[in-house]
Formats: structure tokens, C-alpha cells, sequence
């Protein structure tokens, strides 16, 4: 592949000023408007206060494998300047940068001692405890007592902006004290500024919510605006929503609460209750606003919500119901003095039948265009019948439960209006399946006796039109389980050496060159490429192809001309290392280290630098998208479609096969450490956005997306051993269902399991989540890997100086479950693989049959590629 992307000169290209707009754009759609009183935005350029962690040090998206090594990006304060405002407090900006310093280094020290006593005790260098110890703790925001007094009364007291900034990331989750709540210090110095400055905006430069309550409530406080994590052009992003340029469109695309309490089970999250290794989810299906709404609990901000610059009038028209489908007319107009957009929802409420239904869910929605003063637009929002279908276990199926299913049309789920009736006669089972999870071994909650409601919503329950639905028109299925794919192991009658090229040129089918292969061929292709030696064990030392890519598919099978795939994350964007090192054949040679001061700290023997003399540089600076939280809250999944086709020029300009992203977990508690990378807390908007992704990435051939991770990856304190118990209910309506919309609606053609166990059994190793639904339910014709490192012998033991109860995944059960690929791939576990072959004492046996399946998809996955 050419890597036109990689650069020689440090100057930038064009394709990075294009895509910097691009991602600016989609990060102030992103923006989410939640409080503005007496006219606080816009505001025009001028003297301004700036204060707040988010200020200088803002966070441009989460820490770990979502992270992206840009050129450069805008922080709050340079989008003020570049907007034309003069930062007036730059001594308490320089003051507040030592108070960080100090606490760095205060961190560091810290986290130093700890990793010192786990090297004596464990007799290993510093820099192997460090592999060896849990992720540590995110760096707590510092308290400090900076006076804001000093200079508040010499100047210009017109507009304060104060930054929050929350950081957060693989490996750790976050914590309620100084993280989901303020920390006194903001607080007290928020309230403060309130009082001193004629306009107050308080800015939110996080990945997820945190506790408003109080800044929300203060009159004082004129405007609060969540910026998110917003990318490569994030605070001019966030400069063209203060001065109006653009008007804010996003809604939150999860539910705030007033506090953290009122999230379901909040006490028993991970660290809060001490048992890190299993998680019972009691909620069940009541997740996000499902529980909010059916537990009659008045959220802070409701899913859905945003705020605009100017007011719409929101018309129901019509409906029209055509056998299976449905479509919604609104007419949304434009009833105030400026541009904006809107975005219409429709929600349904299913009768209570033997199922108990949550009080509504999401079904559609659709955002207008930009709407000038006075405009409108006709909004078209289509379902299925079908879609309204839940999850019985004792029908072992989809099941539309007789009864009258409500239609809600709003512009958050606490603002809807009924506008129709569908009549559903019958009991209809639309999909006969098997029940494949096993029984919840725990009480979950199914029954709300005190459900939201608003005073209009019985009149309007009565008066909307009912439509009696024709049953005959509902398809129904009934699910092979049969297995459609080659478990039996046929032999090779053919002569010639089959190569690749003939597969692609159709002279052979892939059946019969995958026979020509030995069990340690198969076994290569079915890991990720790898070096020999301890090093190979690192992550991150896996660079072959492409320096900084996260992995690769092996070029062992050469011979054969069978190509090699590179594989980057995700989700914000491309990681990779800005700057390399090549020789005159263009092989790569040397990469600078990305964490020169942490290999120094931890005594890492430093790489050995080759002599440079004849070697060129090489820049590859990737554009950092916003994070996927607030991608899901602009609701337009045309620009994510956008977004998605830029990343995929960037994986073509750089080399890139496979983008490790979108990650699409269900946000099911807001202190998940990863919440950042993930869309939202419904499963339909999860699904919706990582499938707009998915066309976008797969519009150029050569590149495609693997939606992530597969399922139930809701907590990182002990990410590879927490064992989520689910019920089978739950886990079809809310962790599968984003999974299911976008396979349906995209194809991605690879996914990636998780690290977490689901009931018991590794996700890596579940035949029923990898075969029975994914395959045999939804027809999944893609690739599964492996989250990185799963199998890794020692796992169990190797991630912490704690006990974990649950040991790694083996590598003969991924083979078996169909988990076509174990990444990033180690020769332990490719002999692993080939020891299991008809091996009795093996822990997972396998068939040879099972490894060519697995082959099979892998050498699919190359020609739908295009290699
Ligand atoms: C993460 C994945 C990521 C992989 C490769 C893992 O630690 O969980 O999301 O794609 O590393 O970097």
C-alpha cells in the first residue's frame, strides 16, 4: 500500500488543514447546551476571565489505546485567542500550571514507591513491574487554594469562563469523590467567580457526566455548556458555539442524574463495593433513562436533552403504517432569530403484558438541517413493527406482546407527547430462538409501580389515533442453528501449490487452499504477527509495517502471497507514532518513544538507538476526532458518516487495514473508566452511530472498522477477569442490540471480543456470543479478534500484585467459540492453538475442522479488503 499520508517534512499537509475542519465542525455539533439564562450565549469577542483545570490543560480525549498522537490541538484557551478574546488571568493559569506540576510529581513519586515494592517483592526490574501491577489510579485533580481574589476586582468583569476537565482511560475506572462530583475547590471558586462576574459560563471538557446539580441551580451561573473531549480543534470547536458562529444542536446522549446515587445499584460499581471480580447486573434492562423513567427518578439533565440558540415548534403530522413499517412525519420549524438544528425522537411504551416494559424506548430520530429563522423541514422517521419486539425467556424468542403500543414524539425523553396507537391483537413470536446465556444466578429488578407521567399524558393516551396492525404482515423466523460453516476437515486433492493470487483470480476456492495448509500455518493466521523473543510480549513493540499500529496479521504465509493486514485503535482517531526513522529501502529503523519521561522514571532499558546517520525522518500525524460519546451527542449520523470516511482516507494515507474502533459498550454506570469511547446509553443511538461509522470507514476499499468489545465491557478495575453476570434478557435488549443494529445496518467486517467474562465463561471463549448469535442469529459474516493480551499466559497472575479470580482466555476455546484471530499474537499462542488440535488433555480440545474455519474467515477478510 502506499502511505501517502507519511511525510518527510514536519510542515503541514494538506490533507491535515482539511480534516482539522472536518473534525471541528463535528466537534461543536458534538457541544451540548444545558443551561443559559438571561441571554448568557453568545458572547462576543472581548476581555475575558479564564479560569479552570480544562483551561490550558484541556483534555482532548481519554488516555490509553484511545488516545491519538496529534501535531497539535486547540485547548480552551488558544480557541479564545484564535477567536479574538483577550485572557485577562493568565497569572492564575500560570499559577494553577505549577499547582499541576507539583501534583504530578507528587503522583509520580507515589505511583514510583508502589511499583518499587512490587519489583523487591517480585525480584524483577522496575520496568517489568510496571507491566506486572494493575493500571494505576487516574491522577486525582489536585485541591488547591490559588486566591481568586487578587486580580478579580482590576479586571474586566464582564465574562468569566470556567473549565472543567475530567480525564480518564483504559485500565481504571473513575470515582465519585473529586471526579463524578466537583471538588470543593471548584466549587467554592465557581460559586465565587458567579458572584464577581457579570456572566458566568461554566464549560465541561469531559468524557461523561458528572454532578451539575449545584452549578445548575445557581442563578448566578448563567450558562453551562458541555464541550466533551472534543478533539484535534476542540477549543476553537468550542469557540464557534460561545460567539454563536455555530448554534448548539447536541443532546446528551446519556442520562445526568442529580447526584451518583441515583444511578441503579450505584453502590455496588467496582471499586465502591470491593468485589472487583464479579458484577451482577440487577437493573436488567432498566439501564440509562429506561431506569430513570420507570423508576419515576427525576434526572438532572434526561437523555435527549440539549438546548439551542434559538426555538422550534414541533408539529406531528401524520403517520403511515405499511405492513411492517412505520413512518413518523414531524414538521420541525424554526421559530426564533437564529440558525439551528433540532432533533425529533421517537420513543415507544410497550403494554405490560408477562413481560415487564420498561415506561418507553427509544425507536428513532432524526436531526434537521441547519433551519434559518422561520424555516421547517418534513421529518421522516421510519421503524419496524418488529423493532418493538422484547426478550422472552420463557418464549425463547422475540416477542411482541398483544396490547397497545404508545408512540411518543419529543425532543428529549422527558418531553414527548403521544401521537399514536398501534393495536397489536396477537402474541407474536418474531424471532423463535435458543435461550443461550444460561440463568441469571441472581435477583434482578422487574417491576416499577411508579412510573414517570405528566399531567397531559392520560388525555393524550386517550385521543390519539389507534392503528390495528394486520398480525399476518409481521414477519416471524424461526433461527437455524444448524451451523452453515465447514466444521468437518476435508483433505487437499490438489496438485498444485495454491497460492493467494489464484484464490483472487477464482481458479480456487479458499476452502481448498486453506487444506494446503499445515495446522502451524493456520495456527499463524489465526494469531496476529509477532516478534520472537521477550519483547514480543509488549504491547506496543508490535510494530512491523506501520510504526504505532497496534498490530498486524502474520507475514508468514508469504509463500503463498497471502497478504498482511495492519490493524490501528481507535476510537478517536488513528494512533501512531508521529515520528520515525526509515532507511534508504524505506524500512523502518528507529521510532522515537512516545514516553521518553516514563522509560526514564522506570529505568526501562532504553531501545537501542541504531546510527541514524543515513536514516530519514518520517511524520505521520493523525487527526483526533471527537470522542465517541460526543460524536453520538450531535444525533446526526450523516456526520458521523463523514467522520468515518475521514478516518478511512487517513488509514489509506497511512497504511491501515483495520481501524480497532468504533467502541460501542452500553454506558451502563457513568463511572466506567471507558465511557468516553462509547456512543451512549441506548443500545439503538450505539448502534445507529458505530453503523454510520462503519459505512463511512468501509466507502474506501482497503479499510475497515472492528465495532468493540463484545459485550459487556463496563468496568476496568480488573477488565480482563470481571465476570459480568447478565440475565439473558438484558443482555439482548441493551448490551447485544447496539452490536446487532450495526452489524445489520453496516456489515463491519470485524469485531472485537472483550476482555470480561460474560456468566462465567471468557467473551473470548463463548461459542453462544460468538457462533450461536452473532453468526447463526444475526448472519455475521466478518472476522472476531481477540481484545489484546487475553489469552496471555499469566494473565491471571501478571495484571496485579492481587488475587483475581478468573484466569485468562485459552486459546483453544477462542478457536473453538470463533474467535478467528488472538491479537496481538504470541508464539505461545499459535503452538498453543496447534497443541489443542484433537489433544484430549488439552484444556479446550479442537478440531483441525475448527481451525480452518477460523483460517477460512481470516483469508475472506483479506479479499473483502481488497488486499
Ligand atoms: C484495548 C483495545 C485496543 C487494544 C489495542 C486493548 O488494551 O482494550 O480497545 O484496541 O488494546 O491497542
Amino acid at each position: 500500500m502506499k502511505r501517502e499520508f507519511v511525510a518527510t517534512s514536519n510542515s503541514i499537509s494538506a490533507y491535515e488543514s482539511k480534516h482539522l475542519q472536518i473534525a471541528r465542525e463535528a466537534a461543536a455539533e458534538g457541544m451540548v447546551l444545558l443551561k443559559n439564562i438571561n441571554n448568557c450565549l453568545p458572547i462576543k469577542p472581548s476581555k475575558i476571565a479564564l479560569f479552570g483545570n480544562g483551561a490550558r490543560r484541556t483534555v482532548k480525549g481519554g488516555t490509553g489505546s484511545g488516545d491519538v498522537n496529534v501535531r497539535q490541538f486547540s485547548t480552551v484557551e488558544d480557541g479564545l485567542e484564535n477567536a479574538g478574546f483577550v485572557v485577562q488571568t493568565k497569572d492564575w493559569l500560570d499559577a494553577y500550571d505549577k499547582v499541576q506540576k507539583e501534583n504530578e510529581t507528587a503522583w509520580m513519586q507515589s505511583r514510583l514507591g508502589e511499583l518499587r515494592a512490587i519489583a523487591e517483592q517480585k525480584h524483577v526490574p522496575l520496568y517489568v513491574a510496571a507491566v506486572l501491577s494493575p493500571t494505576p489510579k487516574a491522577k486525582p485533580e489536585p485541591m488547591h487554594t490559588l486566591t481568586l481574589n487578587y486580580n478579580l476586582d482590576t479586571i474586566d468583569n464582564d465574562i468569566a469562563v470556567y473549565a472543567i476537565a475530567r480525564n480518564s482511560g483504559e485500565g481504571t475506572d473513575r470515582f465519585v469523590e473529586n471526579d463524578f462530583d466537583l471538588t470543593a475547590t471548584e466549587e467554592a471558586d465557581i460559586t465565587l467567580i458567579a458572584k464577581k462576574f457579570k456572566k458566568c459560563i461554566v464549560v465541561l471538557n469531559v468524557g461523561g457526566a458528572v454532578n451539575v446539580s449545584n452549578i445548575a441551580a445557581n442563578p448566578n451561573i448563567g450558562a453551562i455548556l458541555i464541550m466533551s473531549q472534543a478533539g484535534s480543534a476542540g477549543g476553537d470547536a468550542l469557540c464557534d458555539i460561545l460567539t454563536g458562529k455555530a448554534t448548539p444542536s447536541g443532546k446528551l446522549a446519556m442520562t445526568w442524574a442529580k447526584k451518583y446515587a441515583d444511578y441503579p445499584y450505584a453502590d455496588e460499581f467496582a471499586h465502591l463495593d470491593g468485589d472487583y471480580d464479579d458484577s451482577y447486573y440487577k437493573e436488567g434492562i432498566y439501564v440509562g433513562y429506561r431506569y430513570f423513567d420507570s423508576f419515576n427518578i427525576e434526572p438532572m439533565y434526561p437523555f435527549g436533552y440539549g438546548l439551542s440558540y434559538t426555538d422550534f415548534e414541533t408539529k406531528y403530522l401524520s403517520a403511515k403504517v405499511e405492513g411492517n413499517d412505520v413512518t413518523i412525519n414531524v414538521l420541525v420549524k424554526n421559530i426564533g432569530k437564529c440558525a439551528g438544528k433540532e432533533v425529533v425522537q421517537v420513543y415507544f411504551s410497550a403494554p405490560q403484558g408477562q413481560l415487564n416494559k420498561p415506561y418507553q424506548e427509544l425507536i428513532g430520530y432524526q436531526k434537521t438541517m441547519l433551519l434559518q429563522p422561520s424555516a421547517n423541514e418534513t421529518l421522516k422517521i421510519h421503524f419496524k413493527i418488529s423493532d418493538l419486539a422484547s426478550y422472552s425467556e420463557a418464549f425463547s424468542g422475540w416477542v411482541l406482546e398483544k396490547g397497545e403500543y404508545l408512540i411518543r414524539v419529543g425532543n428529549s425523553s422527558r418531553d414527548t407527547k403521544i401521537v399514536l396507537k398501534l393495536d397489536i391483537t396477537q402474541d407474536i413470536i418474531t424471532v423463535k430462538t435458543k435461550n443461550v446465556f444460561g440463568k441469571a444466578d441472581f435477583t434482578e429488578i422487574t417491576t416499577s409501580s411508579n412510573m414517570f407521567t405528566y399531567p397531559s399524558e392520560e388525555k393524550e393516551g386517550k385521543s390519539a389515533p389507534n392503528v390495528k396492525i394486520d398480525t399476518k404482515a409481521i414477519p416471524v423466523k424461526a433461527v437455524d442453528y444448524s451451523d452453515a460453516t465447514i466444521r468437518v476437515n476435508t483433505t487437499s486433492s490438489i496438485n498444485e501449490f495454491i497460492t493467494y493470487d489464484m484464490v483472487k483470480k477464482g481458479q480456487y476456492s479458499i476452502g481448498q487452499l486453506i487444506d494446503q495448509l499445515s495446522p502451524q500455518e493456520m495456527a499463524l493466521l489465526c494469531c496476529g504477527a509477532y516478534k520472537d523473543g521477550e519483547k514480543a510480549q509488549i504491547i506496543g513493540n508490535i510494530t512491523i509495517s506501520v510504526p504505532g499500529a497496534a498490530g498486524e496479521t502474520t507475514a508468514a504465509l508469504n509463500s503463498r502471497g497471502i497478504p498482511v493486514a495492519v490493524m490501528a485503535d481507535g476510537p478517536a482517531g488513528l494512533r501512531l507514532t508521529p515520528k520515525y526513522y526509515v532507511d534508504k529501502d524505506e524500512k523502518f529503523v528507529y521510532d522515537e518513544p512516545e514516553m521518553g519521561e516514563i522509560i526514564k522514571l522506570l529505568e526501562l532499558p532504553e531501545p537501542p538507538k541504531p546510527d541514524l546517520s543515513d536514516a530519514e525522518i518520517r511524520y505521520q500525524y493523525a487527526t483526533a476526532i471527537p470522542i465517541a460519546t460526543s460524536l453520538a451527542q450531535t444525533w446526526n449520523n450523516e456526520l458521523i458518516r463523514q467522520i468515518g470516511q475521514m478516518v478511512s482516507d487517513e488509514m489509506l494515507g497511512f497504511g491501515i487495514h483495520i481501524w480497532l474502533a468504533p467502541g460501542m459498550n452500553i454506558q451502563k454506570n457513568p463511572l466506567c473508566g471507558r465511557n468516553f469511547e462509547y456512543f451512549s446509553e441506548d443500545p439503538l443511538v450505539s448502534g445507529k452511530c458505530a453503523a454510520a461509522m462503519t459505512k463511512g470507514v468501509q466507502s474506501n476499499e482497503g479499510a475497515c472498522t472492528t465495532i468493540k468489545h463484545y459485550a459487556c465491557n463496563n468496568q476496568e478495575t480488573h477488565r480482563m477477569s470481571n465476570n459480568a453476570h447478565v440475565s439473558e434478557r438484558a443482555l439482548r435488549e441493551i448490551y447485544l442490540k447496539g452490536f446487532q443494529v450495526a452489524v445489520a445496518d453496516s456489515d463491519p467486517f470485524a469485531i472485537m471480543s472483550s476482555y470480561n467474562l460474560l456468566n462465567g465463561e471468557h467473551t473470548a471463549t463463548h461459542y453462544a456470543l460468538l457462533t450461536s448469535v452473532l453468526r447463526d442469529e444475526w448472519n455475521y459474516s466478518g472476522i472476531v479478534m481477540t481484545d489484546w493480551g487475553t489469552t496471555r499466559i499469566g494473565a491471571e497472575s501478571s495484571h496485579g500484585n492481587f488475587k483475581q479470580k478468573y484466569k485468562a482466555s485459552d486459546q483453544g476455546g477462542c478457536i473453538k467459540a470463533g474467535n478467528d484471530i488472538i491479537m496481538p499474537g504470541t508464539k505461545a499462542d499459535a503452538d498453543k492453538i496447534v497443541e489443542s488440535i484433537d489433544n484430549k488433555s488439552a484444556k479446550c480440545p479442537i478440531t483441525l475442522g475448527e481451525l480452518k474455519v477460523c483460517a477460512t474467515r481470516m483469508i475472506k477478510l483479506f479479499i473483502r479488503l481488497g488486499l
